[in-house]
C-alpha cells in the first residue's frame, strides 16, 4: 500500500468529472489512505455526499457553517489534519478563485487556510481550459507552488475534443503517490531495458524467452517517482509505459542496441533490466520457412553485442547497474557478471523467482558486500533499489 498512513483532503467541485472522483477516493483509499471529502455545492448537483461517505467511511463535508464541527471551524481542522489536499476535479471558477484567496465557500476556505500542499486535477470546456483569463490562472497558480496535474486532451462531455479532460483516476493516483515519493533522483536522467529481446528466424518465428518486462517497468515506474526523467527501451511485452516515462519499443537484441547506445552518454544511470539474447541468427529466412522444403533448416547463431559491457567501457559514462538471472550458484556467477562487465552494481535473482510474476528475490552485489532484499512485490524492490542506486551515486 503506496499511500499507508497519508491523509488526504480530496475536495471536489462542479463538473461532470465530479462522478470520476468516487472512483479516485477508492484508488485512494485502497493505497492505505486516509481520505477526507470536501464538496462546493456546485459539486452535489453532479454526485451525492452519500457516495463519497460510503466510499470513505467518513462524513462529507460541504457547508463552511456544518454544525457538525464543536468549534464551528470546519475549514481550520479539516485543513489541519491533512498531508495534502488534492482538487479533483478543479473547476475554472475554482481555480480562479484559489488565485484571488476568496473565501467564499469551505472548500475555498479550507484551501486559503491550508498548512500543506496542494495538488489541483482541472476539468473543463476547451475553450475554457484555452482562455486567457484560464491560462493566467494556471501560470498563477504554479508560481505559488500549486501542483497542476493534467489536464488531459480528448473527447469532452460536450461532444468537443481538445485539453481540458481530468486525468483518469488511475493517472491522478499515480501523481499522489510520486508527490509522496521523496525525490532521491531528481533532475537524473536514467536510461532502463526491460523485457525480453525476439531473434527473428524468418518473418513469423524467432527465438525469445520468458520475461515479462515487469521488473525493468517496476524500476522505471519507481525512478520516474523519485523524480528522474526516465527513458525505457523495451522489448515486446503486454503493458502500457508507466505515467510519465518515455518509453522506446525495439524487437531484437541489435535495435535494442541502437536506442541505448544514441542515449547512454546523454544518462547519468543506466539500469540493464532487460533479458537480451546473447546470439541472434545470421540466416534468418527473409520468407516463411515451408516444412516441404527438404530436410530441417539449419539455424546459425551469431553473437549479440553486450549493450551492458559497451555501455560501462564508455568514458565519462553512466552509473551502471546490471541483473543476473541464474539457476545456481547466485552469488558466484552475479559476482562474476559484475566483474565481467566492469560495472559497480549488480542486481541477482533466481530465474524461478525472477522471471514472470508479480514477485521477486533480489540479492545486490556491490563493492560494499552483499545485500539481500526481503521478498516483495517488484514495485517495492524496485523502490529499494532505487534507494540504493541513490545511496551509492549519493545522490540522496
Ligand atoms: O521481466 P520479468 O519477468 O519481470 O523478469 C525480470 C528478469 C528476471 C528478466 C530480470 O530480473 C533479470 O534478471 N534480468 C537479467 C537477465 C539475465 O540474466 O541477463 P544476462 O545474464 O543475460 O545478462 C546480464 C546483464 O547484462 C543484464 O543486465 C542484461 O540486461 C545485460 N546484457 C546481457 C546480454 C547482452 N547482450 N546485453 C546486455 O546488456
Amino acid at each position: 500500500m503506496e499511500l499507508q498512513g497519508k491523509r488526504i483532503v480530496l475536495g471536489v467541485t462542479g463538473g461532470i468529472a465530479a462522478y470520476k472522483a468516487a472512483e479516485l477516493l477508492r484508488l485512494l483509499a485502497k493505497q492505505g489512505a486516509e481520505v477526507q471529502v470536501a464538496m462546493t455545492e456546485g459539486a452535489t448537483h453532479f454526485v451525492t455526499p452519500t457516495t463519497f461517505q460510503a466510499l470513505s467511511g467518513k462524513p462529507v463535508f460541504t457547508d463552511q457553517w456544518d454544525a457538525r464541527m464543536p468549534n464551528a471551524m470546519a475549514h481550520i481542522d479539516l485543513s489541519r489534519q491533512a498531508d495534502l489536499i488534492l482538487v479533483a476535479p478543479a473547476s475554472a471558477d475554482f481555480l480562479a478563485r484559489t488565485v484571488h484567496g476568496l473565501a467564499d465557500d469551505l472548500l475555498a476556505t479550507m484551501v486559503l487556510a491550508r498548512d500543506c500542499p496542494l495538488l489541483v486535477a482541472p476539468a473543463m470546456n476547451r475553450q475554457m481550459w484555452e482562455n486567457p483569463a484560464t491560462q493566467r490562472n494556471v501560470a498563477q497558480l504554479r508560481a505559488d507552488g500549486i501542483g497542476i496535474l493534467g489536464p488531459a486532451s480528448g473527447e469532452q462531455a460536450c461532444g468537443e475534443v481538445g485539453a481540458g479532460r481530468m486525468l483518469e483516476p488511475e493517472e491522478i493516483l499515480e501523481e499522489v503517490i510520486a508527490f509522496f515519493t521523496p525525490k532521491l533522483l531528481a533532475s537524473k536522467r536514467v536510461l532502463i531495458t526491460a523485457g525480453p529481446t525476439f531473434e527473428a528466424i524468418d518473418p513469423v518465428r524467432g527465438i525469445t524467452n520468458l520475461s515479462s518486462g515487469r521488473m525493468g517497468y517496476a524500476l522505471a515506474r519507481a525512478a520516474r517517482q523519485a523524480g528522474a526523467a526516465v527513458t525505457l527501451v523495451s522489448g515486446p511485452v503486454g503493458f502500457a509505459a508507466p505515467q510519465g516515462v518515455d518509453r522506446i519499443d525495439v524487437r531484437s537484441a541489435l535495435e535494442m542496441h541502437a536506442a541505448v547506445m544514441a542515449r547512454a552518454s546523454l544518462s547519468d544511470i543506466f539500469i540493464g533490466v532487460a533479458a537480451v539474447a546473447d546470439y541472434r541468427v545470421a540466416n534468418a529466412a527473409g520468407h516463411k520457412l515451408k516444412k516441404d522444403m527438404g530436410g530441417i533448416p539449419p539455424i546459425e547463431l551469431v553473437e549479440n553485442p553486450d549493450i551492458l559491457a559497451e555501455v560501462a567501457a564508455l568514458p565519462g559514462g553512466p552509473f551502471c547497474v546490471g541483473f543476473a538471472a541464474e539457476s545456481r550458484n547466485l552469488e558466484e556467477y552475479a559476482q562474476a557478471k559484475r566483474r565481467k562487465k566492469n560495472i559497480p552494481l549488480i542486481a541477482g535473482n533466481l530465474i524461478q523467482d525472477g522471471f514472470g510474476g508479480d514477485d521477486n528475490r533480489l540479492v545486490l552485489f556491490d563493492d560494499k558486500g552483499t545485500h539481500p532484499l526481503t521478498p516483495a512485490p517488484k514495485s517495492e524492490l524496485a523502490r529499494q533499489l532505487i534507494e540504493h542506486i541513490a545511496d551509492l551515486t549519493g545522490t540522496d
